[in-house]
């Protein structure tokens, strides 16, 4: 095996070394490319281009495989909790009792947030989407407790607790203001996620009984949106935080960029699109059709991804889950036949196989939450709350990196050439001879 990759720039020979990952994954290191010859790598969508070294989670595309710190997402999903799963990405271990106890104290200790950021949410519109806000009252977060300028370990724990826990009461919150309810109180008491789902589903006039199968529905499906490396939000993440914006402006990046329908907005999109399928009586087939014009929002959502080329090994745990649930609930969802239609149809199709289309972790995501009673518009808002501490983990690892530099990208100008100021009156005598 080679360590060295000769490139022929300019008709000289240049050497640049190869990095090897774990699991053998290689890379031409490049860095040194543009001393000596100018020369840049142009890779629009960053579709072939590895932004940094990282130990935290490992896809293998090809072969569905994803793992945190080493660890099978599949063994995750079926034996840890949300709690466990986001100490072991950010510290890079599995927690021992007393260390999770530590880690799951202080997040309860932090789970309320200060009381005069309850007034911003009278001043948000009622159809504000939760997502807008979950945004704005993170990155003010910042407002109220400030990061030190020198990290020392122990603000550094009690920031990232802050934003764990505190994500979780925001979400709470803003679903709260949207259906003109009062907001309910975290309570130490609780564990992480039947915490959530009180302050969600309780009321001064009504207690919220918890029920086993949907509180691990839910611990599902935070475990298995944790992390998932260098995506388009993690990414943003690491961009905005090697600028060294303080944590919480970088973590509301990372929730702008989830936002957008490319990325986790496709699970609330996804659901838009079966219950538009239902009201509709549209057949899938047509509308897989339709999926198949070039038109870009046309998309079939829940489908395809950068880097799976096969099973997205989330969505098939999701479906699975899915299926359990319903039976336990006692319950069926038209949704979900038409979701497993199109899933058939989609599977079959030459368009869909030749560009190697698998359902992604959005596909089946919407469905569990719609059963467990979350709103479409709250989908991408818990898919926030589940990759915070795989954002946060990102971030600790850039920051603590013995190379540290801002992220700055280059461009190929392709822009005018150099040209001269014409004053307004002689601009538009040239346009229209
Ligand atoms: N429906 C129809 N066609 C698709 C789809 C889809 N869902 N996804 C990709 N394609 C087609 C593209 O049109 C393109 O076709 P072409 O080669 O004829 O031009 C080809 O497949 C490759 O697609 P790209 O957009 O180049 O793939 P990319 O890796 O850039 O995008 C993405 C990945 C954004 C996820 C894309 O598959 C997509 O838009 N899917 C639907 C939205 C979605 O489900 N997003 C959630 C992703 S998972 C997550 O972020 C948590």
């Amino acid at each position: 095996m080679t360590d060295n990759a000769k490139l022929i720039v300019d008709g000289k020979e240049r050497s640049f070394g190869i990095v090897q990952g774990t699991k053998g994954e290689r890379a031409i290191d490049l860095a040194g490319l543009r001393e000596g010859g100018g020369l840049l790598t142009l890779d629009e969508g960053l579709g072939n281009t590895a932004s940094c070294l990282s130990r935290i989670t490992y896809i293998n595309g090809e072969k569905g495989v994803l793992l945190y710190r080493g660890y099978p997402i599949e063994e995750l999903a079926g034996k840890s909790s949300f709690v466990e799963t986001a100490y072991l990405l950010i510290h890079g271990e599995l927690p021992t009792r007393s260390e999770l106890s530590v880690f799951s104290n202080r997040l309860n200790d932090s789970s309320l947030i200060h009381e005069d950021m309850r007034h911003f949410f009278v001043a948000f519109p009622k159809y504000a989407h939760p997502m807008g806000i979950l945004a704005t009252m993170v990155a003010s977060l910042s407002t109220f407790y400030p990061v030190p300028d020198h990290l020392d370990p122990e603000a550094e724990e009690q920031f990232m607790a802050n934003l764990i826990s505190q994500v979780r009461t925001i979400a709470a919150f803003s679903y709260k203001k949207s259906i003109g309810e009062p907001t309910v109180y975290p309570s130490i008491k609780l564990r992480y996620v039947e915490n959530f789902l009180n302050m969600m589903f309780s009321s001064p006039v009504k207690d919220y009984r918890q029920d086993p199968d949907i509180v691990r529905a839910v611990e599902l499906f935070l475990i298995l949106h944790a992390d998932h490396e260098q995506n388009c939000s993690t990414s943003t993440v690491r961009l905005v935080g090697s600028s060294m914006a303080n944590i919480y402006s970088v973590i509301s990046a990372g929730i702008s960029a989830l936002w957008g329908p490319r990325h986790g907005g496709a699970n609330q999109e996804v659901i838009q699109m079966l219950e538009h399928i239902l009201a509709t009586g549209t057949d899938p087939k047509t509308f897989i059709d339709r999926a198949k014009s070039r038109n870009a929002r046309e998309r079939l959502m829940g489908f395809g991804h950068r880097v799976y080329k096969s099973f997205d090994p989330r969505a098939r745990i999701l479906k699975q889950a899915y299926h359990q649930l319903l039976k336990k609930l006692k319950t069926a969802d038209p949704l979900f036949e038409i979701a497993m239609q199109i899933e058939e149809l989609a599977l079959k199709d030459a368009y869909f196989i030749e560009r190697n289309l698998y359902p992604n972790v959005d596909f089946y995501s919407g469905l569990i939450l719609k059963a467990v009673g979350i709103p479409a518009d709250m989908f991408t808002v818990l898919f926030a709350i589940g990759r915070v501490p795989g954002w946060l983990a990102h971030w600790r690892e850039m920051v603590h990196a013995k190379e540290f530099r801002i992220a700055r990208p280059r461009q190929i100008y392709i822009g005018p050439s150099e040209r001269h100021y014409e004053p307004i009156n002689s601009r538009g005598l040239k346009k229209c001879p």
